[in-house]
């Protein structure tokens, strides 16, 4: 029975690999994606979700536009590393995949109150929107089977040097859904990092020669040189795809139970996640937590989700 799954997110590169991992496996049903300020704006992380989709022939997958700005303070973005556009890389035409009219919040409530059976949030960005839901529909809390979050980490942060960006961006949205008393799975950068785009990952999508392919290289090949300029690394980590890999292999990530709690006042710590993972604290555990990946499995799932949802090259 495939999983219904709704993607939040903030279209950025990984988080578009994401959509294509969950679009095209059958082991996951879509019923929507919504947008949330992050990496870029809402506007252009709508607009790249719109885009993303549209390469990909993904169509009927209602894509909402949700909140500008976190609860609290200004937002941020991530320039350094998606570009403008927040999809910097590749070349897009006009999307012809529509907006929903709907706000996200709204399509929330509606497909949690109305699918037959509970749904699983995919957050890839910000908790913005998914907290902004608990708060203003907590009777809907029991159409949500769990919530299978990137953000955080065991270690360090990405975006200072204790918060990772999606928890920064929005800490009290995250402590929000922390706190929620929901399944919360979080995969964090101390899983991501262990599995980046090597050369012969790019390879493999090249080798597809198809547009989707070329799309996916193209981001690749920008994403790469941002995460060796600001990073050093030697090759990007797409974080987000894990998300939609775990679901469609639970095998994949390597889980343990432990307490999260999201720094929210610390001067150089705030959006720090504080994983308990040795239970010192003795505060019950709260979140299933990402400790260890299958990288070439996870590859494998990329590539083919790629190739299922890759239309020929034109003659
Ligand atoms: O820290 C990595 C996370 O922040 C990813 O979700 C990336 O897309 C950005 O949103
Ligand atoms: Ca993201």
């Amino acid at each position: 029975m495939p999983i219904p799954v709704i993607l939040d997110c903030d279209p950025g590169h990984d988080d578009a690999f994401n959509i294509l991992l969950a679009a095209a496996h059958p082991a996951v049903r879509l019923l929507g994606i919504t947008t949330v300020a992050g990496n870029q704006t809402v506007e252009k992380t709508t607009l790249n979700a719109r885009r993303v989709c549209t390469v990909a022939g993904v169509e009927g997958v209602p894509i909402a536009a949700g909140m500008a700005r976190p609860l609290y303070g200004d937002g941020i973005v991530a320039r350094n590393i998606h570009g403008e556009s927040g999809l910097d890389g590749a070349v897009f035409g006009e999307p012809t995949v529509p907006v929903d009219g709907r706000d996200a919040v709204t399509f929330l409530r509606d497909t949690l109150r109305d699918h037959p059976a509970p749904v699983t949030l995919v957050p890839t960005g910000p908790l913005t929107n998914i907290a902004t839901f608990l708060r203003a529909h907590p009777e809907l809390g029991g159409r949500i089977e769990r919530i299978v979050l990137m953000g955080g980490s065991t270690g360090r942060g990405n975006r200072t040097p204790a918060a990772e960006f999606n928890m920064a961006a929005d800490p009290e949205a995250a402590d929000i859904v922390l706190r929620s008393g929901l399944p919360v799975t979080m995969i964090g950068l101390n899983v991501s990092h262990k599995a980046p785009a090597t050369p012969d990952v790019v390879a493999r999508l090249d080798a597809l020669g198809t547009p989707l392919g070329r799309m996916c290289t193209d981001l690749l090949s920008y994403v790469g040189a941002t995460y060796r300029e600001v990073f050093g690394f030697p090759a990007p980590p797409l974080h987000d795809a894990l998300t939609v890999a775990h679901l469609i292999d639970p095998d994949l990530i390597t889980l343990v139970r432990a307490h999260v709690a999201v720094e929210l006042t610390g001067a150089h710590t705030r959006g720090a996640t504080v994983v308990d993972l040795d239970g010192v604290t003795g505060a019950p555990p709260n979140a299933y937590v990402g400790v260890d990946v299958n990288v070439p499995a996870f590859w494998d799932l990329v590539v083919d989700a790629v190739r299922t949802l890759s239309s020929p090259a034109p003659s």
